[in-house]
C-alpha cells in the first residue's frame, strides 16, 4: 500500500521521490509557482505540492494543471523537500500531476470558503471532506476504540446485545416498532394506523391488530438501551459493556437528542453506586487523556475554531475530582436561585437542561455527578433507597451539555421490583427473564450508558449533536 499523507508528514525530507494522493483542498498560483494543497483525511493537514512552472513541467502535467481544482481526485508524484514556509516541515517539490477521474464539476458544492454547519448538513455525503467533518470522524474513529482498550485493561468482555428487541427497557415508551405487517393492507381493512389510546399502553393494540402474524410472533421493536440483557450477562461474567445503536422515537428536537445514537453500556456484578460513579469518572478521564495525547491536531482545530480552551478545560478535568451531589441538595441549590430559571424547581422535578446547565456551569463549574433522584423521574429497574422515595441513580452532567451519562445500581431484590413494576403498571410475564436474575443468585450490580455523540459533542465543542454522526436521524429527517 502506499503511504498515507500522515506518514508522508512524519518522514525526514531527504528529496526522496514519494507518490502523493489524496484530493485537492486549494490551489494557489504566484508567478511560475503553483501551489496544490492535497488531503487525503488521514490526518488533519494535507501535504503543499508545489509545481515550478519555471523549471518546466512534463506536457500532460502543464496541460491538466489548469483545470484542477478544489475536490479533484489526483495523484503527484515528486521529492519530499523541507518547506520554506512556515506551518510546515516539509513539501513535496512536484515534478507531475495526473488528474484521477475527471476533474469536478463547476456544480461541486464544497468551495474554499467557509460553509454553515446548516449547509453541510444538507450535503452529508461530501461534508467528510472538510476540515471539521473530517476531525470529527477521526475522533469517533480513536475514541470508539478507546472505549475498548478502557475496557479490555479492566476485565469487561464485550457483549453484543440484541437490536430488535420486545423490552421497553426505560419505560420511557418512545421506541419504534419494527413489523413486517402490511401496514397499507391493515389500513385498507379498516385499521386507522394510529397509535391506540395511551391507556391502552399495557397491551398495544393488540385488539386491534393480531401480533400472532407479526414476523417475531408479538409486538417488537428496535431497543433504546442494551442494558437488561447486559444484566444478564453481568451475572454470569462480572464485567461486561455493550457499545451499539440504540434507537428513541422522541419528538424532542433539540441539539441534544437523536433518534438513532451509539450508547457505551458497562454492567458490573457484585457492585454498588459508589462503585458506578468511580468507574463512570474513570472513564471519561480516560477519554479525555486519550484525546489529548493522540488526537492533539484534531483538538487543536476545535479548540481555535469551535469552542476556544477545550483542550485546557479537558485538561483540568482530567486531573481534577468530579463533584458528587444528591438530588435533593441540587435541588436546595437551585431554588435558591430559582429566579434564573424559566421553569421554577422543585423537589420531585425532573432537572431540565436550565437546571443542568446551571448546576455545572455556575454551581461546580465542571462535571457533577448528582445522585438519588425521586424514583417517580427514574426507570423501574434503580435500586430503591430505605427512604422508599429515592432511588440509586447517577446522571454525570457536564458544562454546555448537561447529561452525557446516567446510570444506576439495580434493584436487585425480586419482591422490591416487583412491587416497582406492578407499581408502575408493567407486566411481569414480559420480563420473566430479567426478574429471574433475581431468583437464581442475585447480587447488588450497577451500571451506566454514555452516550457516544454527547461525548464527541463535549469533548469538540460542536454545538449540534447532529454533526458529530456521520448521517444523522431525527425527526423529519433519515437522508442519505
Ligand atoms: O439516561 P439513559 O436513558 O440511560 C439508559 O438508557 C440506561 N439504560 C443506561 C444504563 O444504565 N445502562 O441514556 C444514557 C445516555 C444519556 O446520558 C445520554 O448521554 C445518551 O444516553 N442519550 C442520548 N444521546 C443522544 N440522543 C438521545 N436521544 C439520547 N438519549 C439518551
Ligand atoms: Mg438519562
Amino acid at each position: 500500500m502506499q503511504p498515507l499523507i500522515r506518514e508522508i508528514l512524519a518522514l525526514p525530507p531527504e528529496s526522496q521521490h514519494i507518490t502523493v494522493r489524496g484530493w485537492v483542498r486549494t490551489k494557489r498560483e504566484l508567478k511560475n509557482l503553483v501551489f496544490v494543497e492535497v488531503n487525503d483525511g488521514s490526518s488533519f493537514t494535507g501535504i503543499q505540492c508545489t509545481f515550478d512552472r519555471g523549471a518546466g513541467l512534463p506536457e500532460e502535467t502543464a496541460k491538466v494543471l489548469p483545470a484542477v481544482s478544489t475536490g479533484a481526485a489526483v495523484e503527484v508524484r515528486g521529492k519530499l523537500v523541507p518547506s520554506p514556509a512556515s506551518g510546515q516541515q516539509v513539501e513535496l517539490a512536484a515534478a507531475d500531476l495526473v488528474l484521477v477521474g475527471e476533474a469536478p464539476a463547476e456544480t461541486y458544492p464544497l468551495q474554499k470558503k467557509r460553509h454553515s454547519l446548516e449547509f453541510l448538513r444538507e450535503i452529508a455525503h461530501l461534508r467528510p471532506r472538510t476540515n471539521t467533518f473530517g476531525a470529527v470522524a477521526r475522533l469517533r474513529s480513536r475514541l470508539a476504540f478507546a472505549v475498548h482498550e478502557f475496557f479490555r485493561s479492566r476485565g469487561f468482555q464485550y457483549v453484543h446485545t440484541p437490536i430488535i428487541t420486545a423490552s421497553d427497557a426505560e419505560g420511557a415508551g418512545a421506541m419504534f416498532q419494527v413489523t413486517t405487517l402490511d401496514l397499507e393492507a391493515l389500513a385498507k381493512n379498516g385499521g386507522t394506523g394510529k397509535q391506540p389510546p395511551a391507556g391502552q399502553a399495557g397491551d398495544r393494540g393488540q385488539a386491534l391488530i393480531d401480533y400472532s402474524q407479526d414476523f417475531f410472533g408479538k409486538r417488537s421493536c428496535l431497543t433504546v438501551s442494551g442494558q437488561l440483557e447486559a444484566e444478564t450477562y453481568a451475572l454470569a461474567l462480572s464485567r461486561v459493556y455493550t457499545f451499539g445503536p440504540t434507537f428513541r422515537a422522541e419528538h424532542s428536537n433539540t441539539t441534544r437528542h437523536l433518534a438513532e445514537f451509539w450508547m457505551i453500556e458497562p454492567e458490573m456484578a457484585f457492585a454498588h453506586l459508589e462503585d458506578n460513579m468511580a468507574l463512570a469518572e474513570d472513564f471519561l478521564k480516560y477519554l479525555f487523556t486519550v484525546t489529548l495525547e493522540d488526537c492533539a491536531e484534531d483538538l487543536r482545530f476545535f479548540d481555535t475554531h469551535i469552542e476556544k480552551g477545550i483542550s485546557a478545560v479537558l485538561r483540568s478535568v482530567a486531573e481534577s475530582r468530579f463533584v458528587h451531589m444528591t438530588y435533593t441538595d441540587a435541588v436546595a441549590e437551585l431554588e435558591k436561585n430559582a429566579a434564573a430559571f424559566e421553569f421554577k424547581p422543585y423537589w420531585g422535578c425532573d432537572l431540565q437542561s436550565e437546571h443542568e446547565k446551571f448546576l455545572t456551569e455556575k454551581t461546580v463549574q465542571g462535571p457533577v455527578i448528582v445522585t438519588d433522584y425521586p424514583k417517580e423521574i427514574k426507570a423501574f429497574y434503580m435500586k430503591m433507597n430505605n427512604d422508599g422515595k429515592t432511588v440509586r441513580a447517577m446522571d454525570v452532567l457536564v458544562p454546555r451539555l448537561g447529561e452525557i451519562i446516567g446510570g444506576s445500581e439495580r434493584e436487585e431484590n425480586l419482591g422490591r421490583l416487583e412491587e416497582r413494576m406492578a407499581a408502575l403498571g408493567m407486566r411481569p410475564e414480559d420480563y420473566t427473564w430479567y426478574l429471574d436474575l433475581r431468583r437464581y443468585g442475585t447480587v447488588p450490580h450497577a451500571g451506566f450508558g454514555l452516550g457516544f455523540e454527547r461525548l464527541i459533542q463535549y469533548i469538540t465543542g460542536m454545538a449540534n449533536i447532529r454533526d458529530v454522526i456521520p448521517y444523522p436521524r431525527a425527526v423529519g429527517q433519515a437522508e442519505f
